[in-house]
């Protein structure tokens, strides 16, 4: 039986360890964890989700104060149209993002950005626009487009100078969707230089319903594969969503993917930017603590711990300060469902809000405890110590395990 380490993924004459390791966003894949993967050959991606905030965490800025107090009078009204973006400042935010993992990056590895399109923040073109150029202009090797279709994303950095060098890619979860994709962007004549398959087992959010236990990733993969073939079109394959051991990848590397995409397994390492109580959350975990839920404004069913302290928290809509989620008309789903809560409840001094949950505000908290569908699987990765806690692990530790092992098996830390 096949390992990984007898697979390479290949672009052009570049040969990378067939291992990617998925954008989670709001800063879950952190810088830290990208740079140790590329590190060790392969590809880690940052995410650009929230990245004013992260910055001001990361580098001292002040983008999320100066915002609130520009649109402070707004805040009360449940009217977010005014509430908007400053362009140069989220350009220089996700440059200095960029900047930051491309400057440290050592290693014969990749380091990719997810840029998810559902983060339309009340002008969708716009915005995607300038976090697009402004990642390629800060030198980073890739970008994967995410959490939707993307059927104008290339086109909106046609002119960038890298458009043609750059690695683009795009997480699809059907034939389906690539096809419209490609369909799309043939004028361009600009192909995706991988395409992300991401069935029903991953975290985040699904590009499924909520009859996402019908689908399985081996099909998926097998009909994106037939479909290329068909189109006469090479475009490597990643497979991601639920692939939790290194057999489990083997598996797909031999059905014809060019590589896995994980991320799960990476929650529970020292370099990922979960708080460590929320580490050990994860580890804990049972299967029956795992769902999917609606309550993401974004409309896709997303999958999270039940015990997430965001869920059901009424808290007041934060778009001031964040606003990712507001739509071209400045509306979010949580808005609404929050206001119906208040007018329900006149004169109450707190409300609880079950239909949404106000995204932005909890994953930059990290209470909305986003996990793929393994992660009750954690705990058979590490030991525990005598007080009941789990270890961390190392980043190398799980790249390496995926890289190396066999027959099922799962390498403990020293
Ligand atoms: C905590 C967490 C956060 C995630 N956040 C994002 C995200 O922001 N954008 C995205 O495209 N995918 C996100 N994902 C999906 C992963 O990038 C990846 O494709 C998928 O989870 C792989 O499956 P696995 O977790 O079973 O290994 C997230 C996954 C996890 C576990």
């Amino acid at each position: 039986m096949k390992r990984v380490d007898d697979f390479r993924l290949r672009f052009g004459k570049q040969e990378l360890v067939p291992i990617v390791i998925g954008g989670m966003g709001v800063d879950i894949s952190t810088v830290e964890l990208a740079l140790e993967v590329a590190r060790l050959g392969g590809i880690g991606h940052i995410s650009d989700a929230m990245v004013q905030t992260v910055s001001d965490r990361r580098f001292d800025t002040n983008f999320v104060s100066q915002k609130l107090k520009k649109y402070k009078a707004n805040v009360a009204s449940s009217d977010k149209s005014a509430v908007h973006f400053n362009l140069a400042e989220l350009e220089e935010a996700t440059r200095s993002h960029v900047l930051h993992a491309m400057d440290a990056k050592r290693g014969d590895g990749m380091i990719f950005i997810n840029c998810m399109e559902k983060l339309t923040m009340n002008a969708p073109r716009e915005t995607l626009r300038m976090r697009l150029s402004a990642a390629l202009d800060a030198g980073i090797d890739g970008i994967t487009l995410s959490a939707g279709l993307h059927l104008g994303s290339f086109a909106l950095i046609e002119d960038h100078p890298r458009f043609r060098d750059a690695k683009l890619g795009i997480i699809v979860s059907s034939p389906r969707a690539l096809a419209m994709f490609l369909r799309k962007n043939a004028r361009l004549q600009r192909l995706p230089d991988y395409v992300v398959v991401e069935g029903p087992l991953a975290g985040g959010h699904l590009g499924f319903g909520m009859d996402w236990a019908q689908y399985d990733l081996r099909s998926i993969v097998a009909e994106v594969l037939a479909f290329l073939k068909a189109e006469h079109l090479d475009i490597p394959v990643i497979a991601a969503g639920g692939i939790f051991t290194g057999s489990d990848a083997a598996a797909f590397l031999e059905q014809g993917a060019a590589a896995v995409q994980v991320a799960t397994r990476f929650t529970v390492t020292r370099e990922c930017g979960l708080p460590d109580k929320v580490k050990q959350e994860y580890f804990r975990a049972s299967e029956d603590d795992i769902e999917v839920n609606t309550i993401s404004p974004t409309g896709y069913p997303m999958r999270m711990l039940k015990g997430s302290p965001g869920i059901g928290a009424g808290i007041r809509p934060n778009c001031e300060a964040y606003g990712y989620l507001l739509d071209a008309k400045g509306r979010c789903a949580y808005i609404d469902a929050y206001n119906s809560q208040v007018e329900l409840h006149p004169g109450a001094k707190k409300v609880s809000v079950h239909d949404k949950t106000c995204l932005c505000t909890h994953m930059r908290n990290f209470d909305i405890w986003t996990c793929g569908q393994t992660t009750w699987r954690l705990k058979d990765t590490t030991r525990r110590a005598p007080d009941g806690s789990y270890q961390v692990l190392s980043a190398e530790q799980v790249f390496h395990d995926y890289q190396f092992s066999v027959d099922q098996k799962i390498a403990l830390p020293p």
